[in-house]
């Protein structure tokens, strides 16, 4: 059985968050269901050179202004597919913006996306595969279902998954020609959103399934403060909504694998990770050493860390911080360094390998989102017995068990979780955290049950094949 995964990012080619890792998660998870899934995602100029000799199986002539033909190759075992369309894609920059200003073409270079893989659903590649299912990932392929549903009767079943609801792919209402839409579609019931146009609605109007990346997510989007401006949407398919949890690579992610070996039976190791991750920082923490991985953005609530740090220091904490976004939050953050010297090192950039030494090195690992539709780190954390201390929205509540007394008493606590995701809240759990971490009995209880709980993709790729299996048409 066939499906086309549809997305602007795949590891191991280009990721600006968790979404590149479940993608390219994803076709390794689905292979032992039965399911054999290729990703097609655009060809941005660093990936043009290692494409030049795959075979071409799909041109367009006119893909939104030039030629755009599709190359199939395979990578680390994935199949994958890469749209080289030099006048949308072959820019110096990220994938979505330069500079910090998005790419103000970027309706048509994500319509472009999703119209020719709408076509290969439709019509097959060159070398005769044709998907059974298109597989649509956030806004950028929201247009695919659309076009698909739109394109007359259909043999292929279509889902979008939403990543973050809080990216909507918004286009002017002057474009609905210019992006190859039906004029007549273009009301409140269907792609009209506000006045203009939404990818992301279009997709959630027209693809067979909605899936999302954690349940209680899945939950939260019909109501208000989390569905931003689509939770009546939700609410009206929602028997066609389903939260699916995200995993984790669990090749990638594996104490046993890192530089300094460790597991649940070799806790020794992670000891070592702690010194060497102090030593490399120059810091001495006698407390919990609490570590964060994240862009720095307002969702992730790390405005919130200047305020809650002083007291958690004061208490023999020490933070390492990784991430990189907001300028103002980068200062913030690097301000912290001057406050509390030899307690709080920042590196202020992305880091892959510093990421593996951060979650291997560190007591917990803080997540004070305000919205959360998976998160990964705190599943890092899970893994590798640093202990998660989470806002209690979408996947956080979902992954991470509270220390509560009763919690504790049955022992099945795997980490900290605190609402509302405020200062106040915040601050507690981190005074929960200490004592906690003092407690080295209680803590190594929690360590062990943290690093038992399962966190890789077996569960939900039986899931998703499910709901594939459920939408065939062939
Ligand atoms: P989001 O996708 O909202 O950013 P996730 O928790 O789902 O949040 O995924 C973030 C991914 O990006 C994780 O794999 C995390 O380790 C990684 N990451 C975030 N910031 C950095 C950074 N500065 N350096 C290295 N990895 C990072
Ligand atoms: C988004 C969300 C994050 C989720 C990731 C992968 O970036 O912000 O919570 O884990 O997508 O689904």
């Amino acid at each position: 059985k066939r499906v086309l995964s549809v997305a602007s990012e795949c590891v191991p080619l280009i990721k600006t968050g968790g979404l590149a890792d479940v993608v390219g998660a994803l076709p390794a998870a689905l292979r032992p269901k039965g399911w054999d899934m290729r990703v097609l995602m655009p060809a941005y100029r660093t990936l043009r050179e290692g494409i030049s000799d795959w075979p071409e199986v799909f041109v367009e002539e006119d893909l939104f202004g030039g030629r755009g033909v599709v190359k199939a190759g395979v990578l680390e075992g994935m199949g994958l597919l890469l749209l080289d369309a030099p006048h949308l894609y072959d820019r110096e920059g990220g994938p979505y913006n330069t500079g910090g200003a998005d790419w103000p073409d970027n309706p048509q270079r994500f319509a472009a996306l999703s119209w020719v893989s709408a076509k290969i659903a439709r019509h097959g590649l060159g070398d005769g595969w044709r998907p059974q299912i298109l597989h649509a990932h956030d806004w950028q392929a929201g247009f695919a279902p659309a076009y698909l549903a739109f394109g007359g009767p259909r043999d292929v079943g279509s889902v979008i998954t939403i990543h973050n609801i809080a990216f909507q792919g918004w286009a002017d209402a002057s474009m609905v020609d210019a992006l190859r839409l039906p004029r007549h579609e273009f009301h409140p019931g269907s792609l009209e959103y506000f006045g203009g146009l939404s990818s992301l609605k279009a997709a959630m109007v027209t693809a067979d399934k909605i899936t999302t990346v954690s349940p209680t997510y899945a939950a939260e989007l019909m109501r208000p403060e989390f569905g931003m401006g689509l939770q009546g949407l939700v609410e009206a398919r929602a028997a066609d909504v389903v939260g699916i949890l995200n995993g984790v690579d669990e090749d990638v992610w594996s104490p046993e694998g890192e530089e300094i070996p460790f597991g649940a039976r070799k806790m020794k190791g992670k000891t070592a990770n702690r010194a060497a991750l102090c030593a490399e920082f120059g810091l001495d923490v006698p407390g919990p050493l609490a570590v964060v991985v994240s862009r720095l953005t307002d969702q992730k609530g790390m405005d919130l860390l200047p305020q809650v740090l002083p007291d958690f220091i004061e208490a023999g904490g020490g933070l390492v911080l990784l991430g990189s976004g907001d300028k103002a939050l980068e200062a913030a953050m690097n301000r912290l360094v001057e406050r509390f010297p030899g307690r709080v090192a920042v590196k202020i950039g992305y880091d892959e390998g510093l990421s593996h030494r951060i979650f291997a090195g560190g007591d917990a690992v803080l997540v004070p989102s305000r919205f959360e539709p998976c998160g990964l780190t705190q599943m890092y954390g899970l893994r590798y017995g640093t202990i998660p201390v989470v806002a209690a929205v979408g996947g956080l509540a979902d992954t991470v068990v509270n220390a509560n007394p009763a919690a504790l008493a049955t022992g099945v606590a795997t980490g900290i979780t605190f609402h509302p995701t405020d200062a106040p809240a915040f601050a507690e759990a981190l005074r929960r955290l200490v004592a906690l971490h003092a407690d080295s009995k209680t803590w190594g209880q929690i360590v062990k049950r943290a690093m038992a709980q399962p966190v890789g993709w077996d569960a939900s790729a039986a899931v998703y094949a499910g709901l594939y299996e459920s939408i065939l048409r062939t």
